[in-house]
């Protein structure tokens, strides 16, 4: 026996694009249902991005969503780019006027979870066999495992794959209705988050010829630390005293000394730049991870989600108010055009900074001209700058 539900717009998946969606649609009046694969504690501690947009910052703060981003936050007006072991800064408040704040993912990802618990809205965590139906219909449906293990159906008048990269969504949509635009790199990330302070008050993007690392934090007394390695790096390979010995040699400086301390977690991330059009098939509508993934150098794979999901939610508002179909026809125009900037900006951040292992000289006396150009010219700075910061939302 199966019990049914029915909501407005079932969201299926519970990150930043989710969480933020059933928010909005909240604000805007209409009904939402949460589904999520795993437990809130999971989802509560999964480390990933740290770093949000001016105009993400922007939302959370017109939505009611910053206090604790406001109070806990790291407001930050510029970074460096290190190369030949110098540092050159890039004065993101200087060029733009605007700042970006390091606040971990998971923080936004419990603020979301606290205020709709808080409202009593639903959210289900630990749900199981998540599968879409009847999308090209005006009824479509889901339906998932309760997690006592009960069939359960939810009907919606539209659904939100935002489910991630590995989610059922984009799967659920025919091979022949989908185009996919891919990129993979020789390398991946080695993220460790430590405790301890960091060792600059800024981010450091360092291109070294032993390979890429990036200086970030969370906090006074937690600093985040990245290493480019082989795409196939197995992580046993890093114990923490070859992690902190490699980081000090790239990130080595003039005046520069990296702070150590005890290693809290450490995991191996591959890149990858991916672009599945169009955001949508029939009544599903793809946000954030689920339809695309950019490589993490330019910091933009939260902020997109976030930006998806404020234009999805503008557009099933006018649908459901007004039965307008324009926004909803419009929504994945909408947002490729801001996927595809930042699918530019972090290919091209991504290829300045990390060693290419088959690459030749050649590649790196180019790699070096680039970064020159960059933190030489008010021009280039400016263009880094402004996609930094996060360029404002066209609609
Ligand atoms: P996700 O966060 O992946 O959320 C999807 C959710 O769906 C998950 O909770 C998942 O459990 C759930 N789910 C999956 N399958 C199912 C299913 N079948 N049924 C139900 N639920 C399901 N971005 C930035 O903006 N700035 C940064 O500084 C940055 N740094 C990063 C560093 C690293 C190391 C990594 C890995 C990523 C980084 N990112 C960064 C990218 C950012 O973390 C992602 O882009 C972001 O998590 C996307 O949010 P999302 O909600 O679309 O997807
Ligand atoms: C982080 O702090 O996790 C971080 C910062 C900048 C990036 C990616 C990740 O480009």
């Amino acid at each position: 026996m199966v019990s049914s539900a029915r909501t407005r717009v079932g969201i299926v998946g519970a990150g930043p694009a989710g969480l933020m969606l059933a928010h909005l649609l909240h604000l805007a009046g209409v009904d939402t249902v949460v589904l999520e694969r795993r437990s809130r504690d999971y989802v509560e501690k999964r480390v990933r991005a740290g770093v949000l947009e001016h105009p993400t910052v922007e939302l959370l703060r017109e939505t009611g969503m910053a206090a604790r981003l406001d109070a806990q936050g790291l407001p930050h007006h510029g970074f460096s780019l290190r190369f030949d072991g110098v540092d050159h800064r890039v004065g993101l408040t200087d060029l733009t006027g605007r700042t970006i704040t390091v606040y971990g993912q998971q923080e936004v990802v419990k603020d979301l979870i606290a205020a709709r618990l808080a409202a009593g809205l639903p959210l289900e965590f630990e749900v199981d066999d998540v599968a879409v139906h009847d999308l090209t219909t005006d009824r479509p449906r889901i339906t998932y495992r309760a997690p006592d293990g009960a069939a359960r159906e939810l009907a919606c008048d539209l659904i939100a794959g935002c489910d991630g990269f590995h989610g059922v969504s984009r799967p659920s949509i025919p091979a022949d209705a989908i185009t996919i635009y891919e990129r993979t790199y020789p390398y991946a990330w080695l993220g460790v988050l430590a405790k301890a302070p960091p060792s600059h008050e800024e981010l450091i993007y360092t291109y070294h010829e032993r390979g890429f690392a990036l200086h970030s934090m969370r906090s006074p007394d937690v600093t985040r630390l990245y290493l480019q390695v082989p795409p196939t790096e197995e992580i046993e390979a890093w114990p923490d005293t070859r992690i902190w010995d490699e980081l000090g040699r790239r990130l080595s400086a003039d005046g520069f000394t990296l702070t150590s301390g005890p290693v809290m977690e450490k995991g191996v991330t591959p890149m990858r730049s991916f672009v599945a059009e169009p955001m949508r098939y029939g009544r599903l509508f793809l946000a954030g991870d689920a339809a695309h993934i950019v490589p993490p150098t330019g910091a933009k794979g939260m902020n997109l989600a976030i930006a998806d999901v404020r234009t999805l939610a503008r557009a099933v508002s006018a649908f459901v108010a007004d039965g307008r179909t324009d926004l909803l026809d419009a929504y994945s125009e909408t947002c490729l055009r801001r996927v595809w900037r930042a699918e530019h900006f972090s290919w091209w951040m991504t290829s300045m900074l990390h060693r290419d292992p088959a690459g030749d000289p050649f590649d790196g006396r180019l790699q070096l001209s680039q970064l020159r150009y960059t933190a030489s010219s008010t021009a280039a700075l400016t263009s880094l700058a402004e996609n930094y910061v996060g360029l404002p939302y066209a609609d």
